[in-house]
């Protein structure tokens, strides 16, 4: 049985450091923000090359925070991409503000910065490129749009930890970045969390107050805020996790190259690393056409895999309101029918991979 992601493979690994991590939370009480957290806001805001961290409850709130910091409101629009976990619309959607779709290139599954221009309105206020699958956007081009236009751009970098652009790590690219940690990232807490890293301090303070109810000190509620403050236990597990990223990293990194090796010359369609990116291979999503037999063929041999995501955003019920028609983002609905996400996770064996791979070069030799 070779597991989509294994948890607990990294648990065991690392279970006397979460342990005493964990245990120091309960002695000092600190549940809920803390020195924990303030710590891991500080270390992580340096991991991703940015002064300012700030530590909420989950990515989605991370998003949703940010976009409220620069001053998205009803009335407003905001760009990106359908080809994207649910999250990034429903933030904007929270703001009060139309989520404005963009298709991506199909490439590097990514916000296609030359349909960009064409989406721009009076109304635009920012732009949120989605790092998918742990690959950063395009993100010189969307920043040129930006500043000509006077937009802000959020970076969606929930699957990005660690990514880089031309040697700029995702979250020191654009205006702010959110990241969550969600546990089957790669930076993953032991429950929820998520952080908005940004260099901006006015950005900054406003999200530190919109995180705790708006308040400037206790029962000063100087904006209409939100409880989404990150629990202490989740920043000591964090910091923790962290130490240990990069290693993770480059051993993501490592199976991706073993797969790349199995899949050269094949049939096999294996994801595109651009030349600009460090990619982190949070996903290793390969293209077929008969995902739905691929996929039984793989489970019948002990092997899970998964899809991220089968159906574009703008082809969801709950969106349907949006206004949008099948064949609007031909690039983002053959993505979703076609990605299949290969088991991935820092703790894969070599061995693992080659099975993997040869379970797969089998299946593209028989179609
Ligand atoms: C691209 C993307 N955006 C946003 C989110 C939302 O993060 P969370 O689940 O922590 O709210 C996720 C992860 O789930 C994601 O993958």
């Amino acid at each position: 049985m070779i597991p989509f992601v294994d948890l607990k493979a990294q648990y065991a690994s690392i279970k006397g450091e979460v342990q005493a991590a964990i245990q120091g939370v309960l002695d000092t009480c600190q549940f809920t923000l803390g020195s924990e957290v303030a710590a891991f806001e500080q270390e992580f805001a340096s991991y991703s090359q940015a002064k300012f961290g700030i530590g909420v409850n989950t990515g989605t709130s991370a998003l949703h925070l940010a976009l409220l910091a620069a001053g998205v409101g009803s009335g407003d629009e905001v760009i990106t991409v359908p080809f994207t976990f649910v999250a990034t619309v429903a933030a904007i959607h929270y703001t009060g503000a139309k989520p404005v779709l963009v298709d991506i290139d199909p490439r590097s599954f990514n916000m296609d910065p030359a349909a960009l221009e064409s989406a721009i309105t009076p109304r635009t206020k920012a732009i949120l490129p989605v790092h998918l699958y742990g690959q950063p956007a395009d993100m010189d081009p969307i920043l040129a749009i930006a500043r000509k236009r006077g937009l802000v751009v959020i970076e969606d970098a929930c699957q990005a930890h660690g990514a880089e652009y031309k040697g700029r790590r995702a979250g020191s690219i654009g205006d702010m970045a959110c990241f969550s940690f969600y546990p089957g990232k790669n930076l993953g807490a032991y429950g929820e969390g998520g952080m908005v890293v940004t260099n901006n301090p006015e950005y900054t303070r406003t999200i530190r107050m919109l995180r705790d109810w708006g308040a400037e000190k206790k029962y000063q509620h100087v904006l209409k805020g939100f409880n989404y403050r990150l629990e202490g236990i989740q920043g000591a597990v964090l910091r923790v996790k962290l130490r240990h990223l990069e290693a993770w990293t480059e051993a993501r990194r490592t199976a991706a190259a073993r797969y790349n090796q199995i899949f050269t010359g094949s049939a096999v369609a294996a994801p595109a690393a651009m030349s600009y990116a460090r990619h982190v291979y949070h996903i290793y999503a390969i293209r077929t056409g008969q995902r739905q037999a691929w996929m039984e063929a793989l489970q019948g041999q002990g092997i899970q895999t998964g899809i991220h995501y089968p159906i574009p955003v703008h082809l969801l019920p709950a969106y349907a309101d949006l206004g949008y028609k099948a064949g609007q983002f031909p690039h983002s609905e053959r993505a979703a029918n076609e990605v299949l996400s290969l088991p991935m996770f820092p703790e894969l064996s070599a061995q693992q991979c080659e099975q993997v791979g040869a379970a797969v070069l089998a299946l593209a030799r028989r179609s």
